[in-house]
């Protein structure tokens, strides 16, 4: 059997959700990935910047597009001690101005994917996917992207479905 890793960012605190601030205990794309990894039985990692953006929503906003500006590389707290005994990556993100959060770009770029299936996946509030495949195409050239799955952030409790039959698909 092949070893899978859910690798995944998210930000739980203050979002907007269908066009409103609300306090998430648990960011989005955290439920989603703790689905996929119930699914898959696999183990988990979370992305995390050694200085995390604001719990503060406008803060971050402004935190995270400086960062983007800047094609910047936050620093990463931890990454996870092998790579190479894992055959499937699930890569969870939110969606940041079509692409993602610059730390996953971090992430990305601190290992080698080769021969490796990548298989993303995304919250959103409205963008899907964004230019974000390409972008990992981009920075894994040697890893197999396969096609990602697009949760609506605000439905996310709500696409228990949709997770099984993507997870399912292949
Ligand atoms: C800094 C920032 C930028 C965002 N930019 C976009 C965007 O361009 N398009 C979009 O659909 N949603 C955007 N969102 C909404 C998030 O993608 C969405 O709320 C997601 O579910 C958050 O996931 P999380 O709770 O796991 O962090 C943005 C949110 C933040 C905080």
């Amino acid at each position: 059997m092949s070893k899978v890793l859910v690798a995944f960012y998210s930000r739980a605190n203050e979002n907007y959700v269908n066009g409103q601030i609300k306090n998430l205990k648990v960011g989005n794309t955290e439920i989603a990935a703790n689905e996929i990894a119930n699914l898959t039985n696999a183990d988990m990692f979370k992305i995390e910047q050694v200085n995390p953006y604001s719990d503060n929503y406008n803060e971050c906003i402004s935190q995270a597009q400086d960062d983007q500006r800047k094609n910047a590389r936050p620093e990463l707290k931890k990454y996870p001690e092998r790579i190479d005994e894992y055959d499937v990556i699930y890569l969870g993100y939110p969606n940041y101005w079509s692409t993602m959060p610059m730390a996953v770009f971090t992430f990305l770029e601190h290992f080698d994917f080769g021969n490796k299936i990548i298989k993303p996946f995304c919250t959103h509030e409205g963008s899907g996917m964004g230019s974000s495949i390409n972008d990992i195409k981009k920075l894994c050239p040697n890893a197999k992207v396969e096609k990602g799955l697009a949760i609506h952030g605000g439905s996310v409790e709500r696409s228990q479905k949709d997770i099984e039959n993507w997870v399912k698909s292949k």
